[in-house]
């Protein structure tokens, strides 16, 4: 649907996206043409109405832009934004001209503070200049946007006078910025009912508007004034802006979409792009989405305490509004960590093709309530790590009960060892070495004499990050013949003996002998 077309169709809430404008307006997040091309024809693909695509005056780099993307979109409107000086609008009108559909964004300051210290100039010579830019623009293009700079700081009286003088001069949409971010939900509800209500030609124009999320409200004010009757609205992707940023295109469409009883609109975005949209404009501008960012932030979508894991099994609309598909993430990530209960435990493990007896089961679960008591992120590959070496050591005759290592730059280091060895009690033993892993490799020596040797010793880590478990493996012989143990831990000391003592267990269920130097404490 075009913009224009939209006046009789009242439901229908047109989408004018400004990432491109007011969006990389914001320090820091410049987009190179090519980066600004692909978020362009991204917004194209994904519904967006109007996609403003700069500020052609601004410099040579705005205003190729601008032409670029005028060329290259397909389906939607395409914006240049000006200001009321004539070269302001010809330069725009200019760089809009080969798109199918262009339009024109004329703004000036209306807010008693703006006229008087910003554009030093009295109302009347406001007045004035909207209906010759409005008149100049119309002249370009058929399609004219007017926008009451400081709109919601602007008296009534004032801004109703200008609205209508820019809808007689010829504009197709008027927007009322929350240009601050100072105004609420009910202030701006009633603003737009107000200016409907007392311009006379308001039936001519539809209304737009622009939030800045100054107190975060952006969203919520946006979607107050589509209830006033305003039928576009601007907003960024990731919600990205002038200083605490825009209004958030995803967390308006999907406050529609979800919440239909309450906003009964509709637009024309495919919410599946949603993620990905979020995504490239991250890539492109380089500010990352918080973690938590409604719609599209990482943890959206995650859930990581147990009785919410716990719910989500037996029926996601237990803690989910909207489908993770809807907004085109593959699927709800149970995120395993410390918060994390046995129902979750036993899915995941269902999930990574594991079938466990239950007493396998709550030794697998209690291992890794430990782990993720001492890690942030337990990953898939951990709870394999864990669960691969919890199954091969239920039956290992030689098991580890508890490792103190004393280490540093002060050599020689000290392993304080205590083994279980055929079910009988504890022994412990301490060694030195030459190094941590000498140590503790002597004290499993001390307490079990045995002729192996040790043939290869290799650690690396199984995940990213310094709290990351560290998979040793090592390889023993004896007798000509070689076994080879794993050990994973974050502690890569406790990692280096469960691999020893995995392969000396080993060792043993193949008919070496086992000499315990220690009666049991
Ligand atoms: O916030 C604002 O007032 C603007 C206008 C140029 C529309 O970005
Ligand atoms: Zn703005």
């Amino acid at each position: 649907m075009s913009a224009s077309s939209s006046i009789s169709d009242n439901d229908r809430v047109l989408i004018f996206d400004t990432t491109l404008r007011d969006g990389e307006q914001c320090p820091g997040a410049t987009m190179t043409l090519e980066e600004k091309i692909e978020v362009a024809e991204l917004l194209d693909a994904m519904g967006v109405d109007i996609i403003e695509a700069g500020f052609p005056i601004a410099s040579n780099g705005d205003f190729e832009a601008v032409a670029e993307i005028a060329q290259r979109v397909k389906n939607a409107t395409v914006a240049g934004l000006a200001r009321t000086a004539p070269q302001d609008i010809d330069r725009a009108a200019e760089a809009v001209r080969l798109a199918a559909r262009p339009r024109i964004h004329t703004f000036i300051s209306t807010s008693p503070v703006h006229m008087k210290y910003k554009l030093q100039m009295d109302p009347e010579r406001v007045l004035e200049i909207v209906t010759s830019s409005v008149t100049r623009a119309r002249n370009h293009v058929e399609d004219v946007e007017w926008s009451a700079e400081d709109g919601t700081r602007t008296e009534h009286d004032f801004l109703c006078r200008c609205v209508e003088a820019a809808i007689k001069a010829g504009a197709t949409t008027i927007n009322i910025p929350d240009t601050v971010g100072y105004t609420t939900p009910d202030e701006y509800f009633a603003l737009f009912q107000m200016v409907r209500e007392r311009v006379p030609n308001s039936d001519r124009a539809i209304f737009s508007v622009h939030c800045h999320n100054d107190l975060g409200m952006a969203v919520a004010n946006s979607l107050a004034g589509v209830r006033g009757g305003a039928r576009q609205v601007e907003c960024t992707i990731n919600g990205i802006g002038e200083r605490a940023g825009n209004a958030a295109l995803e967390e308006i469409v999907m406050a529609i979409r979800t919440r239909a009883d309450a906003f009964p609109y509709t637009t024309g975005i495919n919410t599946t792009m949603l993620t990905r949209a979020s995504k490239v404009v991250a890539n492109a501008t380089s500010f990352p989405v918080q973690y938590n960012k409604a719609i599209v932030g990482r943890n959206a979508f995650a859930h990581e305490s147990g009785i919410h894991q716990d719910g989500m099994l037996k029926h996601t609309q237990t803690y989910e509004i909207m489908t993770p598909e809807s907004v085109g993430v593959t699927k709800t990530a149970l995120v395993m960590g410390k918060h994390s209960g046995r129902n979750a435990f036993r899915h995941k493990l269902e999930e990574l093709g594991y079938k466990l007896s239950d007493n396998q089961f709550l030794d697998a679960f209690q291992r890794f309530k430990d782990l993720a008591d001492r890690k942030k992120h337990v990953y898939d590959e951990d709870i394999e790590a864990l669960v691969d070496q919890n199954l091969a050591t239920a039956h290992d005759r030689v098991k580890l009960v508890s490792l103190t290592v004393v280490a540093g730059t002060r050599g020689p280091q000290r392993a304080t060892m205590k083994l279980q060895i055929d079910g009988g009690r504890p022994v412990t033993e301490e060694a030195e070495g030459n190094g941590p892993v000498d140590a503790t490799f002597n004290a499993i020596k001390a307490l079990v004499p045995h002729e192996a040797e040790l043939e290869l010793y290799q650690v690396h880590a199984v995940t990213e990050g310094t709290d990351a478990q560290a998979e040793v493996s090592v390889r023993l012989s004896s007798g000509g013949r070689s076994v080879t143990g794993r050990g994973a831990d974050p502690d890569t000391l406790v990692a280096s003996a469960q691999a020893y003592l995995g392969a000396l267990n080993k060792l043993l269920a193949r008919g070496a002998s086992l000499h315990a130097q220690h009666a049991a404490e």
